[in-house]
Protein backbone atom coordinates (compact mmCIF):
# COMPACT_ATOMS: atom_id res chain seq x y z
CA UNK A 1 0.00 0.00 0.00
CA UNK A 2 2.07 3.03 -1.49
CA UNK A 3 -0.20 5.99 0.48
CA UNK A 4 0.02 4.50 3.68
CA UNK A 5 -0.06 6.95 6.78
CA UNK A 6 2.09 4.71 8.61
CA UNK A 7 4.25 2.07 7.36
CA UNK A 8 6.05 -0.59 8.74
CA UNK A 9 9.16 -2.37 6.59
CA UNK A 10 10.51 -5.32 7.71
CA UNK A 11 10.81 -4.22 11.40
CA UNK A 12 12.71 -6.52 13.30
CA UNK A 13 12.49 -5.57 17.54
CA UNK A 14 14.91 -7.07 19.82
CA UNK A 15 15.90 -7.15 23.74
CA UNK A 16 19.74 -7.66 23.70
CA UNK A 17 20.22 -11.21 21.72
CA UNK A 18 16.31 -11.95 22.78
CA UNK A 19 14.35 -10.85 18.94
CA UNK A 20 10.77 -9.85 20.50
CA UNK A 21 9.32 -9.17 16.48
CA UNK A 22 10.66 -10.15 13.48
CA UNK A 23 9.94 -8.50 9.73
CA UNK A 24 6.85 -7.18 10.90
CA UNK A 25 5.05 -5.03 7.35
CA UNK A 26 2.12 -3.40 8.39
CA UNK A 27 0.67 -0.45 6.45
CA UNK A 28 -2.00 1.73 8.00
CA UNK A 29 -4.26 4.39 6.52
CA UNK A 30 -5.10 7.89 7.57
CA UNK A 31 -7.63 7.54 10.25
CA UNK A 32 -7.87 4.03 10.62
CA UNK A 33 -8.39 2.33 13.67
CA UNK A 34 -6.00 -1.08 13.87
CA UNK A 35 -6.31 -3.20 16.85
CA UNK A 36 -3.31 -5.61 17.32
CA UNK A 37 -4.15 -8.37 18.80
CA UNK A 38 -2.67 -12.16 20.37
CA UNK A 39 -1.89 -13.33 23.35
CA UNK A 40 0.54 -12.46 25.88
CA UNK A 41 3.95 -12.12 24.79
CA UNK A 42 3.39 -12.05 21.01
CA UNK A 43 5.20 -8.91 20.57
CA UNK A 44 2.07 -6.03 20.88
CA UNK A 45 3.92 -3.38 23.14
CA UNK A 46 7.00 -4.12 21.74
CA UNK A 47 6.11 -3.18 18.16
CA UNK A 48 3.85 0.01 20.00
CA UNK A 49 7.27 0.76 21.80
CA UNK A 50 8.99 1.00 17.96
CA UNK A 51 6.13 2.66 16.60
CA UNK A 52 6.30 5.41 19.56
CA UNK A 53 10.39 6.01 19.07
CA UNK A 54 10.99 3.97 23.00
CA UNK A 55 12.62 0.96 21.13
CA UNK A 56 14.89 1.17 18.06
CA UNK A 57 14.49 -1.39 15.50
CA UNK A 58 17.02 -4.15 14.94
CA UNK A 59 16.36 -3.78 10.97
CA UNK A 60 13.73 -2.30 8.98
CA UNK A 61 11.89 1.05 8.21
CA UNK A 62 9.05 3.40 9.84
CA UNK A 63 7.24 5.76 7.83
CA UNK A 64 4.84 8.05 9.26
CA UNK A 65 3.23 10.76 6.68
CA UNK A 66 5.78 10.55 3.90
CA UNK A 67 8.91 10.55 6.33
CA UNK A 68 11.15 8.09 7.17
CA UNK A 69 11.05 8.64 11.29
CA UNK A 70 12.97 5.27 11.34
CA UNK A 71 15.95 6.94 13.73
CA UNK A 72 13.65 9.96 14.51
CA UNK A 73 13.73 10.70 18.46
CA UNK A 74 10.29 9.82 20.39
CA UNK A 75 9.49 13.95 21.52
CA UNK A 76 9.85 14.83 17.61
CA UNK A 77 7.76 11.69 16.28
CA UNK A 78 4.13 13.39 16.73
CA UNK A 79 2.02 10.12 18.27
CA UNK A 80 0.59 9.85 21.15
CA UNK A 81 1.01 6.88 23.55
CA UNK A 82 -1.45 5.71 26.32
CA UNK A 83 -0.49 2.81 28.43
CA UNK A 84 -2.15 0.14 30.57
CA UNK A 85 -1.19 2.12 33.49
CA UNK A 86 -2.10 5.32 32.90
CA UNK A 87 0.04 7.14 35.29
CA UNK A 88 -1.62 10.71 35.90
CA UNK A 89 0.26 13.06 38.20
CA UNK A 90 -1.54 12.40 41.32
CA UNK A 91 -0.45 15.91 42.87
CA UNK A 92 -1.93 17.73 40.02
CA UNK A 93 -5.66 18.31 39.17
CA UNK A 94 -7.35 16.60 35.87
CA UNK A 95 -6.97 20.53 34.09
CA UNK A 96 -3.32 20.37 34.67
CA UNK A 97 -2.72 16.72 33.98
CA UNK A 98 -4.00 17.64 30.16
CA UNK A 99 -2.64 20.51 30.39
CA UNK A 100 0.81 19.32 30.98
CA UNK A 101 1.94 18.50 27.49
CA UNK A 102 0.91 21.60 26.26
CA UNK A 103 3.12 23.95 28.70
CA UNK A 104 6.04 22.05 27.81
CA UNK A 105 5.72 23.40 24.14
CA UNK A 106 5.16 27.20 25.43
CA UNK A 107 1.52 27.03 25.14
CA UNK A 108 -0.15 28.87 27.57
CA UNK A 109 -3.35 31.80 28.21
CA UNK A 110 -6.07 31.51 26.16
CA UNK A 111 -4.75 29.27 23.30
CA UNK A 112 -3.94 26.96 26.72
CA UNK A 113 -7.25 26.75 28.16
CA UNK A 114 -9.13 26.49 24.47
CA UNK A 115 -7.26 22.99 23.79
CA UNK A 116 -7.57 21.73 27.26
CA UNK A 117 -11.32 23.01 27.77
CA UNK A 118 -11.63 20.90 24.34
CA UNK A 119 -10.13 17.92 25.25
CA UNK A 120 -11.83 17.73 28.33
CA UNK A 121 -15.02 18.06 26.42
CA UNK A 122 -14.15 15.48 24.43
CA UNK A 123 -14.03 12.66 27.20
CA UNK A 124 -17.00 14.29 28.63
CA UNK A 125 -15.34 15.70 32.32
CA UNK A 126 -15.55 19.24 31.63
CA UNK A 127 -16.92 19.58 34.77
CA UNK A 128 -13.93 17.77 36.55
CA UNK A 129 -11.07 19.99 35.70
CA UNK A 130 -10.76 20.59 39.60
CA UNK A 131 -10.12 17.36 40.75
CA UNK A 132 -7.44 15.21 41.51
CA UNK A 133 -6.84 12.09 40.03
CA UNK A 134 -7.75 9.68 43.55
CA UNK A 135 -10.73 11.17 43.33
CA UNK A 136 -12.08 10.10 40.18
CA UNK A 137 -13.02 6.43 39.01
CA UNK A 138 -10.96 4.07 37.25
CA UNK A 139 -12.78 4.97 33.62
CA UNK A 140 -12.97 8.88 34.41
CA UNK A 141 -9.05 8.51 34.96
CA UNK A 142 -8.70 6.65 32.10
CA UNK A 143 -10.29 9.06 30.26
CA UNK A 144 -7.91 12.13 31.69
CA UNK A 145 -4.75 9.84 30.25
CA UNK A 146 -6.80 9.52 26.73
CA UNK A 147 -7.53 13.68 26.81
CA UNK A 148 -4.19 14.55 27.73
CA UNK A 149 -2.75 12.58 24.61
CA UNK A 150 -5.43 13.78 22.30
CA UNK A 151 -4.99 17.65 23.19
CA UNK A 152 -1.31 17.13 22.01
CA UNK A 153 -3.08 16.57 18.75
CA UNK A 154 -0.95 13.44 17.88
CA UNK A 155 -0.70 11.83 13.85
CA UNK A 156 -0.93 8.64 15.59
CA UNK A 157 -2.91 7.60 18.54
CA UNK A 158 -0.86 4.54 20.07
CA UNK A 159 -3.22 2.49 22.77
CA UNK A 160 -2.18 -0.28 24.75
CA UNK A 161 -4.69 -2.54 26.44
CA UNK A 162 -6.28 0.88 27.46
CA UNK A 163 -9.63 -0.63 29.17
CA UNK A 164 -7.97 -3.75 30.52
CA UNK A 165 -8.41 -2.84 33.75
CA UNK A 166 -12.01 -1.53 33.86
CA UNK A 167 -15.24 -3.03 34.72
CA UNK A 168 -17.11 -4.61 32.21
CA UNK A 169 -19.55 -1.70 32.17
CA UNK A 170 -16.98 1.07 31.97
CA UNK A 171 -14.54 -1.21 29.35
CA UNK A 172 -17.87 -0.98 27.31
CA UNK A 173 -18.43 2.95 27.81
CA UNK A 174 -14.95 3.61 27.03
CA UNK A 175 -15.05 1.58 23.97
CA UNK A 176 -17.85 3.71 22.71
CA UNK A 177 -15.79 6.89 23.62
CA UNK A 178 -12.85 5.55 21.97
CA UNK A 179 -15.23 5.33 18.55
CA UNK A 180 -16.78 8.57 18.98
CA UNK A 181 -13.43 10.44 19.75
CA UNK A 182 -11.90 8.52 16.71
CA UNK A 183 -15.23 9.16 14.35
CA UNK A 184 -15.16 12.92 15.77
CA UNK A 185 -11.33 13.56 15.56
CA UNK A 186 -10.10 11.44 12.17
CA UNK A 187 -6.91 10.49 14.40
CA UNK A 188 -5.28 7.22 13.26
CA UNK A 189 -5.32 5.02 16.20
CA UNK A 190 -3.20 1.49 17.23
CA UNK A 191 -4.87 -0.20 19.87
CA UNK A 192 -4.07 -3.13 21.52
CA UNK A 193 -6.02 -5.81 23.31
CA UNK A 194 -5.71 -9.93 23.73
CA UNK A 195 -9.89 -9.72 23.79
CA UNK A 196 -10.68 -11.04 20.75
CA UNK A 197 -14.32 -9.23 21.38
CA UNK A 198 -12.93 -5.73 21.67
CA UNK A 199 -11.06 -5.80 18.61
CA UNK A 200 -13.90 -7.00 16.77
CA UNK A 201 -15.70 -4.26 18.11
CA UNK A 202 -13.85 -1.61 17.70
CA UNK A 203 -11.29 -2.13 15.11
CA UNK A 204 -11.53 -0.82 11.20
CA UNK A 205 -8.78 -3.95 10.81
CA UNK A 206 -7.29 -6.51 13.21
CA UNK A 207 -3.61 -7.43 13.28
CA UNK A 208 -3.42 -10.99 14.39
CA UNK A 209 -0.09 -11.05 15.99
CA UNK A 210 1.41 -14.73 17.33
CA UNK A 211 5.41 -15.29 18.07
CA UNK A 212 6.45 -11.92 16.90
CA UNK A 213 5.02 -12.15 13.61
CA UNK A 214 1.71 -11.36 11.86
CA UNK A 215 -0.51 -14.31 11.61
CA UNK A 216 -3.33 -12.24 9.99
CA UNK A 217 -4.47 -8.88 8.70
CA UNK A 218 -8.30 -7.95 8.13
CA UNK A 219 -11.60 -6.80 8.47
CA UNK A 220 -13.24 -7.98 11.72
CA UNK A 221 -15.77 -9.87 9.05
CA UNK A 222 -12.59 -11.36 7.25
CA UNK A 223 -10.64 -12.31 10.78
CA UNK A 224 -14.06 -13.76 12.07
CA UNK A 225 -15.40 -15.64 8.95
CA UNK A 226 -12.23 -16.32 7.61
CA UNK A 227 -9.96 -17.18 9.32
CA UNK A 228 -6.29 -17.69 7.62
CA UNK A 229 -4.45 -20.17 9.91
CA UNK A 230 -5.46 -22.98 12.73
CA UNK A 231 -4.13 -20.64 15.33
CA UNK A 232 -6.32 -17.35 13.79
CA UNK A 233 -9.47 -19.89 13.92
CA UNK A 234 -9.06 -21.23 17.32
CA UNK A 235 -8.69 -17.60 18.64
CA UNK A 236 -11.75 -16.47 17.08
CA UNK A 237 -14.05 -19.36 18.56
CA UNK A 238 -14.13 -21.85 15.83
CA UNK A 239 -13.73 -25.31 18.60
CA UNK A 240 -13.52 -28.08 15.48
CA UNK A 241 -10.31 -27.24 13.87
CA UNK A 242 -8.49 -30.38 11.53
CA UNK A 243 -5.87 -30.36 9.42
CA UNK A 244 -6.60 -31.61 5.88
CA UNK A 245 -4.64 -34.42 4.52
CA UNK A 246 -5.41 -36.14 0.95
CA UNK A 247 -8.63 -34.64 1.10
CA UNK A 248 -9.27 -36.15 4.61
CA UNK A 249 -9.24 -34.91 7.77
CA UNK A 250 -6.38 -34.93 10.28
CA UNK A 251 -7.50 -36.56 13.51
CA UNK A 252 -5.93 -38.23 16.51
CA UNK A 253 -7.56 -41.81 15.46
CA UNK A 254 -6.41 -41.36 11.54
CA UNK A 255 -7.79 -39.90 8.47
CA UNK A 256 -11.13 -39.22 8.26
CA UNK A 257 -13.55 -39.00 5.41
CA UNK A 258 -15.72 -35.92 4.87
CA UNK A 259 -18.95 -36.04 2.69
CA UNK A 260 -18.83 -34.13 -0.10
CA UNK A 261 -16.26 -32.54 -2.35
CA UNK A 262 -13.78 -31.12 -0.70
CA UNK A 263 -11.77 -27.20 -1.03
CA UNK A 264 -8.13 -27.06 -1.57
CA UNK A 265 -6.99 -26.08 1.81
CA UNK A 266 -4.25 -26.67 4.63
CA UNK A 267 -7.23 -27.25 7.07
CA UNK A 268 -10.72 -26.49 7.38
CA UNK A 269 -12.58 -25.20 10.88
CA UNK A 270 -16.10 -25.30 12.40
CA UNK A 271 -17.61 -23.40 14.99
CA UNK A 272 -19.98 -25.30 17.44
CA UNK A 273 -22.87 -23.57 15.78
CA UNK A 274 -22.18 -25.24 12.07
CA UNK A 275 -22.06 -28.57 14.02
CA UNK A 276 -24.97 -30.28 12.08
CA UNK A 277 -26.64 -32.94 14.84
CA UNK A 278 -28.96 -35.68 13.97
CA UNK A 279 -27.72 -36.58 10.50
CA UNK A 280 -24.50 -38.01 9.15
CA UNK A 281 -21.62 -40.03 8.92
CA UNK A 282 -20.07 -39.43 12.28
CA UNK A 283 -21.40 -40.89 15.47
CA UNK A 284 -21.16 -39.37 18.96
CA UNK A 285 -21.57 -39.88 22.62
CA UNK A 286 -23.03 -36.93 24.78
CA UNK A 287 -20.22 -36.43 27.22
CA UNK A 288 -21.04 -32.98 28.51
CA UNK A 289 -23.99 -30.57 28.00
CA UNK A 290 -24.66 -26.66 29.09
CA UNK A 291 -27.29 -24.27 28.76
CA UNK A 292 -26.55 -20.77 27.33
CA UNK A 293 -29.30 -18.73 27.06
CA UNK A 294 -30.60 -19.08 23.25
CA UNK A 295 -28.21 -21.97 22.91
CA UNK A 296 -27.56 -25.32 24.03
CA UNK A 297 -23.54 -26.77 23.72
CA UNK A 298 -22.68 -30.16 23.42
CA UNK A 299 -19.14 -32.00 24.18
CA UNK A 300 -19.27 -34.97 22.07
CA UNK A 301 -16.83 -37.82 22.21
CA UNK A 302 -16.39 -38.91 18.41
CA UNK A 303 -13.64 -41.06 16.73
CA UNK A 304 -12.80 -37.46 15.25
CA UNK A 305 -11.51 -36.32 19.05
CA UNK A 306 -13.48 -34.05 20.75
CA UNK A 307 -16.15 -32.19 18.78
CA UNK A 308 -17.90 -29.26 20.55
CA UNK A 309 -21.44 -28.62 18.67
CA UNK A 310 -24.04 -25.56 19.73
CA UNK A 311 -28.00 -25.67 18.83
CA UNK A 312 -31.08 -23.67 19.19
CA UNK A 313 -32.35 -24.13 23.05
CA UNK A 314 -35.95 -24.68 21.84
CA UNK A 315 -34.98 -28.20 19.61
CA UNK A 316 -35.08 -31.19 22.27
CA UNK A 317 -31.90 -31.55 24.32
CA UNK A 318 -29.98 -34.45 24.04
CA UNK A 319 -29.15 -36.71 27.51
CA UNK A 320 -25.78 -37.26 28.42
CA UNK A 321 -24.51 -40.22 27.49
CA UNK A 322 -26.73 -40.52 24.71
CA UNK A 323 -25.66 -41.72 21.04
CA UNK A 324 -26.01 -39.59 17.99
CA UNK A 325 -24.77 -39.03 14.56
CA UNK A 326 -23.34 -35.54 13.08
CA UNK A 327 -21.87 -34.22 10.17
CA UNK A 328 -19.17 -31.38 9.78
CA UNK A 329 -20.68 -29.72 6.11
CA UNK A 330 -17.59 -28.76 4.25
CA UNK A 331 -19.63 -25.91 2.87
CA UNK A 332 -19.73 -24.41 5.65
CA UNK A 333 -16.52 -24.52 7.02
CA UNK A 334 -13.71 -22.05 7.09
CA UNK A 335 -10.75 -23.15 4.73
CA UNK A 336 -7.92 -22.16 6.63
CA UNK A 337 -4.27 -21.72 4.47
CA UNK A 338 -1.80 -22.32 6.85
CA UNK A 339 -2.37 -24.91 9.38
CA UNK A 340 -0.06 -24.57 12.85
N1 LIG B 1 12.59 -5.27 28.38
C1 LIG B 1 12.61 -6.50 27.87
N2 LIG B 1 13.73 -7.25 27.87
C2 LIG B 1 13.77 -8.49 27.35
N3 LIG B 1 12.69 -9.09 26.79
C3 LIG B 1 11.55 -8.41 26.75
C4 LIG B 1 11.44 -7.08 27.30
N4 LIG B 1 10.16 -6.65 27.12
C5 LIG B 1 9.51 -7.67 26.51
N5 LIG B 1 10.33 -8.71 26.29
C6 LIG B 1 9.98 -9.98 25.61
O1 LIG B 1 9.56 -9.69 24.29
C7 LIG B 1 8.44 -10.50 23.94
C8 LIG B 1 7.28 -9.61 23.53
O2 LIG B 1 6.86 -8.86 24.65
P1 LIG B 1 5.69 -7.79 24.58
O3 LIG B 1 5.73 -7.00 25.83
O4 LIG B 1 5.81 -7.04 23.30
O5 LIG B 1 4.42 -8.74 24.53
P2 LIG B 1 2.87 -8.36 24.49
O6 LIG B 1 2.32 -8.94 23.23
O7 LIG B 1 2.69 -6.91 24.72
O8 LIG B 1 2.29 -9.23 25.71
P3 LIG B 1 1.16 -8.85 26.85
O9 LIG B 1 -0.15 -9.20 26.21
O10 LIG B 1 1.50 -9.80 27.96
O11 LIG B 1 1.31 -7.42 27.21
C9 LIG B 1 8.16 -11.37 25.15
O12 LIG B 1 8.73 -12.63 24.93
C10 LIG B 1 8.82 -10.66 26.29
O13 LIG B 1 9.26 -11.55 27.28
MG1 LIG C 1 1.84 -5.77 26.28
Amino acid sequence: MSDAYLQLDKLTLAYGDTVAVRDLDLAIGKGELVALLGPSGCGKTTTMRAIAGLLTPASGRIRLDGADITRISANKRAIGLVFQSYALFPHLTVYENVAFGLRLKGISGAGLDARVGAGLKSVGLTTFAGRKPAELSGGQQQRVALARSMVMEPKVLLLDEPLSNLDARLRLEMRAELQRVQNETGVTMIFVTHDQVEALALADRIVVMLNGAVEQIGTPEEIYNKPASAFVADFVGFENVFALKDDKLATPNGPAALSGPVPEAAGLAWRPRMVKLGSGPFPGTVRGTSFAGNSREYLLDTPLGPIKAEIDANLPPYEIGSALVFDLPVAGAANLKRFG
